[in-house]
């Protein structure tokens, strides 16, 4: 890996890696709450909600910071005052209660997920427990925050076959 002093400064390796697309925001949405934003989906997001979006959308984030995660998929974000992080779990009803009520969410992308087929098969129990628990509390802690109305935007890809 090219060491971060030999970049040029207008190498295209020092462009935020964010998508270029945008959409007009939505009016009715003001924060968005990202699960699993230092994993690879939910970063690429989130960049992508910051960079292009940042006057119009609030983005909430939280992430259990796994062996997958890395802070520094996020780390680019802090400077920005739309962007929060909250260190947790999406299992723990008080953490997913706390970030919808606290900040009153409004959208949810829920990308807190384990992955990799192959871990499921090794570990299936922590599986269960992050993608099928977590998503339980998720919806519960939703349908029981009357404050705000949802849209809920899921993304699968990894079966688990016991
Ligand atoms: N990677 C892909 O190509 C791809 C494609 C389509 C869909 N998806 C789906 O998108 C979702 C995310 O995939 P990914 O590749 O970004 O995974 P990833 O493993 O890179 O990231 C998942 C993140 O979720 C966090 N997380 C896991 N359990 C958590 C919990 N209980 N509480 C809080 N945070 C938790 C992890 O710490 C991690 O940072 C998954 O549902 C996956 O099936 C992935």
């Amino acid at each position: 890996m090219t060491p971060e002093s030999e970049i040029e400064e207008d190498s295209p390796m020092n462009v935020p890696l964010i998508g270029v697309g945008r959409l007009e925001p939505l009016p009715y949405v003001k924060t968005i709450l990202v699960t699993g934003v230092a994993g690879f989906i939910g970063s690429w997001m989130t960049r992508h909600l910051i960079y292009q979006y940042h006057n119009n959308y609030n983005i909430i984030c939280l992430d259990k910071m796994g062996n997958v995660s890395s802070i520094n998929n996020i780390l680019e974000l802090i400077q920005f005052s739309s962007f929060r992080f909250i260190h947790g779990f999406i299992t723990n009803p008080k953490t997913v209660s706390f970030a919808l009520e606290a900040y009153q969410v409004d959208c949810v992308m829920h990308f807190a997920a384990s992955g990799h087929v192959q871990n499921s098969f090794e570990d299936p129990f922590t599986f269960t427990e992050n993608n099928v628990m977590g998503t339980h509390v998720l919806l519960d802690a939703i349908k029981n925050n009357s404050n705000i109305s949802l849209d809920i935007l899921f993304s699968f890809s990894t079966p688990w076959l016991p």
